[in-house]
């Protein structure tokens, strides 16, 4: 029989347990992908055991239970393991999504919360902060929708994160300040194109007001907002955390750069208890399955990412006229992706120091090519979302009605990359034979 912890719950023998880790944000990437959720590795399991149960038994021994309420901070740190037996309703913990959020902390380097979704985590973070005006620019247009909503509850004001003119009225006597919100999405969706935290971070402290970045097109290893000023940062975990289109996840990440990031913690925590926005069981295991790999899947996508780019870059922009690139100038207008800002490499090659993000806009010459083209290739999923394993393309008028109908989005897999640029030329020539685009 297994000898009765503290707690009067049977515990594992101890020599079947990894040890902690004593100084875990020493540890690289890849290590902290493997070992991240170590502390958590309770059973003899090699892969982690799916835990389906949505309430957890109390101790056993009656001298040992202690009432609590739903908004009392439990006895750990923000980055440490939620003990085993500590868990009591899964809207407040899971050992799956525990298991999750230990990792993450680990990966982005501050403590971590996660969420049904992107946009729940997004909700989520401006609950919490609460703010009278938001600078926000274009961007994914589900943020701009929960902020509609937000809006609708609050009446805060929404000015132009590009326009700092809009920051405030001196007529009607508010601006941007303390408290309030600047939030950055970059890269941005559709187009890939990226924008310098550092810059918009001095804009919002100088007003007290927090940066939030939307960091989802540009995961770990490719770029740390922490490092440039962020105060939050948030991804869709449904994209490169989960990197296999199979779940859908938000992650909160709190920065630890202000005194007070323990309480601004526990407080999303206490929060999240009553939106009741909690991932599922499967998709916290699914998470940490995924995790394992996000060095080697985002290294590898961004890479391909960037000889895609170049090549179709060196077809627009040709030292010698060959054939495919006269094709590809007939049928693509432009591109657009981070390695294309040659005059922003300056402050980018910093801020994204290991490669640019994955997914990259193509502006066709015509709307019905834009349409067509996805139906000529044979190894890009027509789908929207990005960031899985398979390489996507979107016409993105499909789901998002305010964009330019000539626009196509892709996601970059990891496929060999040769073979994505065949794809893509064949796709071309098929245009120009069907002719009509124009
Ligand atoms: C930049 C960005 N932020 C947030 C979201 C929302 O994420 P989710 O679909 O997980 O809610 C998306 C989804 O495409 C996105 O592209």
């Amino acid at each position: 029989m297994a000898s009765p912890q503290s707690n009067g719950h049977p515990s594992i023998p101890s020599h079947h347990a990894p040890k902690p880790s004593s100084s875990p944000s020493a540890r690289s990437l890849a290590t902290a992908a493997i070992h991240g959720d170590d502390p958590l590795n309770s059973t003899t399991d090699v892969a982690p055991a799916l835990h389906v149960s949505t309430t957890f038994r109390y101790p056993h021994d009656p001298t040992l239970l202690s009432p609590t309420d739903d908004l009392d901070i439990p006895a750990r740190g923000p980055r440490d393991p939620t003990p085993a037996d500590s868990h009591i309703y899964s809207r407040l913990t899971a050992p799956n999504t525990s298991r999750l959020e230990l990792m993450l902390g680990e990966i982005l380097g501050a403590p971590c919360l996660t969420y049904t979704s992107g946009l729940a985590a997004f909700h989520a973070l401006l609950v919490h902060i609460n703010p009278k005006v938001v600078a926000i620019g274009a961007g994914y247009h589900g943020c701009h929708g929960v902020l509609d909503i937000y809006r609708k509850l609050t009446n805060c004001r929404v000015v132009d994160l590009f326009d700092e003119s809009t920051w405030q009225n001196d007529g009607e006597a508010w601006s941007l300040g303390k408290g309030d919100v600047v939030h950055l999405e970059t890269p941005v969706n559709p187009s890939g194109l990226a924008y310098n935290i550092s810059h918009y971070a001095s804009l919002a402290h100088a007003r007290g007001a927090f940066l939030t970045v939307d960091a989802t097109f540009g995961p770990p290893p490719l770029q740390d907002p922490f490092k440039h000023g962020a105060d939050y940062v948030m991804h869709s975990g449904t994209k490169y955390f989960g990197g296999h289109s199979d779940m859908l996840c938000g992650v909160l990440a709190v920065g630890m750069r202000e005194e007070g990031w323990e309480g601004r913690y526990w407080g999303l925590y206490g929060e999240r208890v009553f939106l009741g926005s909690v991932m599922g069981s499967l998709e916290g295991w699914l998470g940490v399955r995924s995790l394992r790999t996000l060095e080697l899947r985002v290294g590898r996508q961004s890479g391909n990412a960037g000889r895609v780019v170049g090549w179709l870059d060196g077809c627009l922009n040709p030292k010698d006229g060959s054939e495919d690139s006269k094709i590809v100038k007939e049928v693509v207008q432009k591109v657009e992706h981070a390695s294309l800002q040659k005059d922003d490499m300056s402050w980018l090659k910093e801020q994204m120091p290991n490669g640019f993000g994955p997914v990259f806009s193509v502006w066709m010459q015509t709307p019905e090519f834009a349409k067509r083209l996805p139906s000529k290739l044979e190894l890009f999923h027509h789908a929207t979302s990005l960031g899985g394993v398979e390489s996507l393309i979107e016409w993105r008028r499909m789901s998002d009605q305010g964009v330019d109908e000539r626009l196509c989005r892709v996601s970059v897999g990891v496929e060999n990359w040769e073979d994505l640029r065949d794809d893509l030329m064949r796709a071309f020539r098929g245009l120009m034979e069907d002719g009509g685009g124009k």
